[in-house]
């Protein structure tokens, strides 16, 4: 038995022979058949047997250590069976329970869904297996298919073992069926699994199989670009945190829109973005696309009324103020255009000013948010981050006394440095980077 991990990725054009338009949004016809199939398929038959009469199995994957997060609020817009594993959260649902995963998760990253898991100890097994699924179903017309494989522990590894098996199934399921499929594409590469999650837009349908102690699982990426990407942002404001990561920070620090916000260094304005959202009850994905568009089970009038429940719970303004404070003239600028393209501008007060100069602003104590910049530069010219730490402490302690604060530090050296009464720390990626995030109250 191998106990080695690797990860490797195969791509595969599937066109649909009669259906090699793509299918966009539109819902496929309940009477058609695929034409030219050796045995006409009620095709959307077996799209209501196999993909939207039943409850699946979903994950939602997060930046490891958000977790908590996630689950309390997939538990919140009442996710069944919701439970924590490690880098995500898993769910039981129909596909509408995966559109609301999709729409409403602030920190997931992606959500992926369970499509079928069996014991694989031979290439065989994995042909065999693979190919009793219902891949006509499942899979997006004209869009190309992504293997993403990863082992451990396992018999099988590599591309010949498991990767070239569960496409051939796919492919000749698919011919069985009379579909075309075109030649695979030769070129693989291994995955770094301590990168960054890869991006492939709504270019690629992503099919992941994960293969430990000899059981493997495959599940569909439902997402398409990752979750971070809401749809409205447009231009970086020098080191943007993920909008995952922010919405997952004022989360963690108990942030739910009943009092005041402040990011004293704002840079894009991301925080304050995602604060409003959650103050408003906005659903993070309003403004983007997902793959789950693309399945031949999507149904736009269902995903539309959901849109639509999702509304009316909306509310229009933000109750609370929420302030997006920097010392730079165009990054404010950015931030601004950032809150318009969101629809959150009326809820945000922007304000040029420094972080050690600025009081605190008047009226009850809320959550201040920090993400300072990690190539520091302190006015007195001196670039020690473990010094600009201790000065921001400071500046907490004196300033903001009887606030929340949450701020993001690149070392345990710096978050150490703050010298603050701690609640907790959160320990995340950020751009490949492990951060500690510092919870205390001032
Ligand atoms: C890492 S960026 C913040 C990125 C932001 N969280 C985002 O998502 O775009 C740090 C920001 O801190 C600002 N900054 C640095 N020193 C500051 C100070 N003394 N007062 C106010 N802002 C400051 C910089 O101008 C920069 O925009």
């Amino acid at each position: 038995m191998s106990s080695s991990r690797s990860g490797l990725q195969f791509l595969i054009v599937i066109h649909f022979g009669a259906m090699n338009e793509p299918s966009g949004n539109r819902p496929i016809k309940a009477s058609r058949e695929i034409e030219g199939a050796r045995a006409p398929v009620n095709l959307e038959r077996r799209i209501r047997q196999h993909v939207i009469g039943p409850v699946h199995g979903w994950f939602a994957a997060c930046t490891p250590g958000l977790e908590p997060v996630l689950l309390a609020q997939a538990r919140t817009i009442g996710l069944a069976d919701a439970a924590a594993i490690q880098g995500g959260v898993t769910f039981v649902g129909r596909l509408g329970d995966g559109h609301r995963a999709n729409l409403h998760l602030r920190v997931a990253n992606r959500v992926w869904m369970r499509i079928g898991a069996f014991s694989a100890r031979a290439p065989e097994d994995v042909y065999r297996e693979a190919h009793g699924l219902p891949w006509e179903a499942l899979l997006p017309a004209g869009i190309p298919v992504r293997v993403q494989a990863t082992t451990a522990n396992s018999r099988l590894f590599g591309s010949g073992m498991l990767g070239r098996p569960l496409l051939d199934a796919i492919v000749r399921r698919l011919r069985s069926l009379g579909l075309s499929v075109p030649p695979l594409d030769s070129d693989e590469r291994i995955v770094d699994e301590d990168a960054d999650e890869i991006e492939e837009g709504l270019t690629r349908q992503i099919l992941l199989a994960r293969l430990d102690s000899n059981r493997l699982e495959l599940s569909l990426d439902s997402s398409g670009q990752l979750l971070h990407r809401r749809g409205f942002r447009i231009s970086h404001g020098g080191a943007p945190l993920r909008e995952t990561l922010a919405a997952g920070i004022l989360m963690a620090a108990g942030y739910d829109g009943s009092s005041t916000l402040v990011d004293a260094m704002c840079g894009s304005g991301t925080f304050a973005v995602e604060a409003a959202s959650i103050a408003r009850g906005l659903p993070p994905g309003r403004a983007r696309g997902f793959m789950f568009q693309r399945w031949p089970s999507y149904r736009e009038p269902a995903f539309n009324h959901l849109r639509r429940q999702t509304e009316g719970e909306v509310r229009a303004r933000a109750g609370h103020p929420i302030l997006s404070r920097d010392n730079g003239t165009p990054v404010l600028d950015i931030a601004r255009r950032h809150a318009k393209a969101a629809g959150v501008f009326g809820d945000i007060t922007f304000e040029n000013n420094d972080f050690f100069q600025a009081p605190a602003p008047v009226g009850p104590a809320g959550l201040v948010v920090l993400n300072p910049p990690y190539g520091l530069r302190l006015s007195t010219g001196s670039d020690d981050p473990v010094a600009f730490y201790r000065q921001v402490g400071t500046r907490l302690l004196e300033v903001w006394k009887g606030w929340k604060c949450a701020v993001v530090a690149p070392s345990p050296a710096t978050a150490n440095a703050l010298g603050l009464r701690e609640n907790g720390r959160l320990q995340i990626a950020n751009g490949g980077l492990r951060v500690i995030v510092v919870l205390a109250r001032c």
